[in-house]
């Protein structure tokens, strides 16, 4: 009776694996994934997917700067992606006279693109499966940290020799916590220019307030042009580089998006964990979590305040606030999610049914009977360190001027030579750091974080002179900023240039005698002494035990594909266009239109303006190409399995074709890092037609469309 009861608890819970679930190595989907593809409606190839021995469509994606993903969609280089990958650029370039934030950027021709200091996109030129390689002669019972140097000079060799004679580089990345290793062969470009960016008012629609959720009205897009010299290789940007012409480029279809449409998302999820057990969750949810967002829920309202009162410090933090806020409300999402569809008894119940496999077979009691004692064990060490680590990740370094400082130490207690390039180096991230810097915002988000690290660390962990500082001003906060930023002498790039033009012993000791810079030593010394080594130590073994679990978990769900967690390297997730019911009685649709920009619009509220020329060309139904009749699609959802990363991934259709680009997920599905759910995980595309009315229609830049491959 008892067993049938569990069976049907577990029934009930765990859905059958879903094709839909799973970010896929382009490389191997013709051996896993290619039937199921087709029998979802793709009618092109695994081979017309990844290939090293023709140009496929892995050669028309990159890396856009390491952190988003970017599709080639012309022969000249042209690339996609979405308005908030480019948005740091689009800043960079803004002034309050020439405000492309607001109202958007067009190169008319070639000579007006803009290039961009430090930005590069990164083709994948081949991968391949190392594991055998790195893993020889590597006994099995190495500790973590002797393993790990033994792999990593096998990994130098090997990818020496993979990328001896050419301009490539390669990297050889862990899969299955270290079961497999794979390898990259890429090829990076530099002179990536600036194309055009609408204004914000349609590349970020909704702003924070619709972030994260469905529905959603944004035209999340940008462009850029990746450059090359002449000899078509990669070159550092200048005036006589010619654009790129890629292996591949995506033609770009006008047929749009019906329900249950194959898709299919190409690009680099950055990180996902969808193996963990049970207590990683528990640790999530009810602590990491819930501080997490405590701290930036605070942070947020100061640079809100700031922002509202002056337009230089609004342009200044405006890329901040929005990396700040979009974390913090993944995090709410992901926390309700994973309580709400039960992600810790879900983990509780797979490990349950792994004890009864361990249990009846003597073999496996040997290899894997006391991982899930393991696990207990060792996270209930990292549970001792987790808050003190948040506080200082969150509140502390979420003061700029910690950050600075942070830096600033990296530079140890002994002179060194102003030639230095890690001098010269850290002089142009200084000139950066405060150009977007305003001293009293950053004093108010000092009095607002310190208090709260300060109120969540025990006494004896924190450092003296905040002490004293704060029985002295009574924990008048403003106060004690006060005290801490009137006397620093950190305070202006003039003032670090001179440190930074002298770093000697003189100016060394000044600056261990600055009040900010000796604070932060304090918990660095801290942090160093009792919080970093049991992480470390802790995160060690867990990575082993992960292994373990990952290969033991791997033979009991013989039936069941495992995907590797996402890790920035290319992947590709297949799904369909779907709708999805949020909560009893409601079903959204899968796809928005400009009708409901319109109903969204509040001049009063400026995540929901409409700029005029848009309701122009609503009033006369101007759509050009791109509409249905009188009606223009906007964004849609699909169940593609993505992540952070994937945005400004493309979406395709059965043929190959570009139909999207990614740029979120809903709210009731962000926990699919963790916990992949077919029936609430979508992500959202915004229509390619969209992107390209407001290029053609509303930018007046249709030069840019007819470099593209448009198929009816
Ligand atoms: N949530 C999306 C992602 O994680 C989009 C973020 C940019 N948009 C915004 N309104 N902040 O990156
Ligand atoms: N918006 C995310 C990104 O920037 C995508 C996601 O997390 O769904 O990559």
């Amino acid at each position: 009776m008892k067993k049938l009861s569990f069976l049907f608890v577990f029934f009930l819970l765990i859905k059958p694996l879903w094709a839909d679930e799973g970010m896929w190595l382009p490389f191997l989907l013709k051996q896993l994934n290619e039937a199921d593809m087709k029998a979802r409606g793709m009618k092109i190839s695994a081979e017309d997917i990844y290939s090293i021995n023709k140009s496929s469509l892995k050669d028309a994606i990159v890396s856009f700067g390491g952190f988003c993903t970017g599709e080639m969609i012309s022969d000249q280089g042209l690339l996609l992606t979405n308005h908030h990958c480019g948005y740091g650029q689009v800043q960079t370039h803004s002034t309050v006279e020439k405000d492309y934030l607001t109202n958007g950027f067009w190169a008319m021709n070639r000579a007006e693109e803009l290039p961009n200091a430090g930005l590069f996109v990164r083709f994948i030129v081949r991968m391949e499966d190392v594991t055998t390689q790195v893993l020889k002669d590597i006994p099995t019972q190495l500790p973590e940290n002797e393993r790990q140097s033994a792999i990593n000079s096998r990994i130098a060799e090997i990818t020496k020799k993979a990328i001896e004679g050419t301009h490539y580089e390669a990297t050889i990345r862990p899969f299955f916590y270290g079961n497999e290793y794979y390898m990259f062969v890429t090829e990076t470009f530099t002179d990536v220019r600036l194309v055009g960016a609408p204004p914000s008012s349609i590349g970020k629609f909704g702003g924070d307030t619709d972030n994260w959720m469905w529905t959603r009205h944004t035209g999340d897009f940008a462009l850029f042009r990746v450059y090359a010299g002449v000899d078509g290789k990669p070159a550092p940007y200048s005036p006589l580089n010619v654009p790129y012409r890629p292996k591949h480029f995506l033609p770009i279809s006008l047929k749009g998006v019906k329900m249950d449409d194959f898709t299919m998302v190409f690009g680099f999820p950055g990180r996902t964990t969808e193996y963990l057990p049970s207590q990683a969750v528990d640790l999530l949810i009810n602590e990491t979590n819930p501080h997490r967002i405590k701290i930036r829920d605070l942070k947020l309202r100061i640079l809100d305040k700031e922002m509202k009162a002056s337009d230089a410090v609004r342009i200044q933090y405006a890329a901040k606030y929005a990396s700040t806020a979009n974390s913090w409300k993944k995090w709410i999402g992901e926390s309700k999610g994973l309580k709400k569809f039960k992600g810790l008894e879900k983990k509780k119940i797979v490990e349950a049914e792994f004890a009864n496999w361990v249990e009846a077979d003597p073999n496996r009691k040997v290899q894997y009977g006391s991982l899930l004692a393991e696990f207990e064990a060792v996270y209930q060490k990292q549970r001792s360190v987790n808050l003190s680590r948040i506080y200082i990740d969150e509140a502390v370094q979420g003061i700029e001027f910690m950050r600075l400082a942070s830096r600033l130490s990296g530079f140890g207690t002994k002179p060194i030579d102003k030639n230095d390039p890690k001098i010269v180096d850290f002089r142009k991230w200084t000139k950066d750091f405060f150009k977007d810097f305003n001293f009293q915002t950053d004093q108010k988000v000092f009095a607002g974080l310190m208090k709260l690290y300060f109120e969540n660390t025990k006494a004896e962990n924190l450092p003296a002179s905040l002490k004293e500082k704060h029985a002295q001003m009574k924990g008048d906060w403003d106060e004690i900023a006060d005290s801490f930023y009137s006397q620093t002498l950190m305070s202006s790039e003039e003032a670090i240039q001179q440190i930074l033009d002298d770093y000697s012993e003189n100016n060394i000791d000044r600056l261990l005698h600055d009040p900010v810079f000796a604070l932060f030593k304090e918990i660095q010394a801290y942090d160093q002494a009792k919080i970093a080594p049991v992480m470390k130590e802790t995160n060690d073994k867990i990575d082993g035990l992960m292994r373990t679990y990952l290969r033991a978990l791997r033979e009991m769900q013989t039936k069941r594909k495992f995907y590797p967690d996402a890790n920035s390297t290319l992947r590709v997730s297949f799904g369909q266009v779907k709708n999805y019911t949020p909560k009893d009685g409601v079903q959204y649709l899968h796809y928005t239109t400009l009708d409901g920009i319109m109903e969204k619009e509040d001049p009063e509220n400026e995540d929901f303006v409409v700029p005029t020329k848009l309701k122009e060309l609503y009033a006369s139904k101007d759509y050009g190409q791109y509409g249905v009749k009188d009606m223009m699609p906007v964004c849609f959802t699909a169940s593609n399995h993505t992540t952070g990363g994937n945005s400004g991934s493309p979406v395709i259709n059965a043929e190959g074709h570009l139909i999207g680009t990614n740029f979120d997920r809903n709210w009731e599905g962000t926990m699919s890092d963790v916990m992949y759910d077919p029936d609430m995980c979508r992500n959202i595309a915004v229509d390619i037609r969209y992107t390209l009315f407001i290029i053609d229609k509303f930018a007046g830049a249709g030069h840019l469309v007819k470099e593209m491959k448009i198929v009816r």
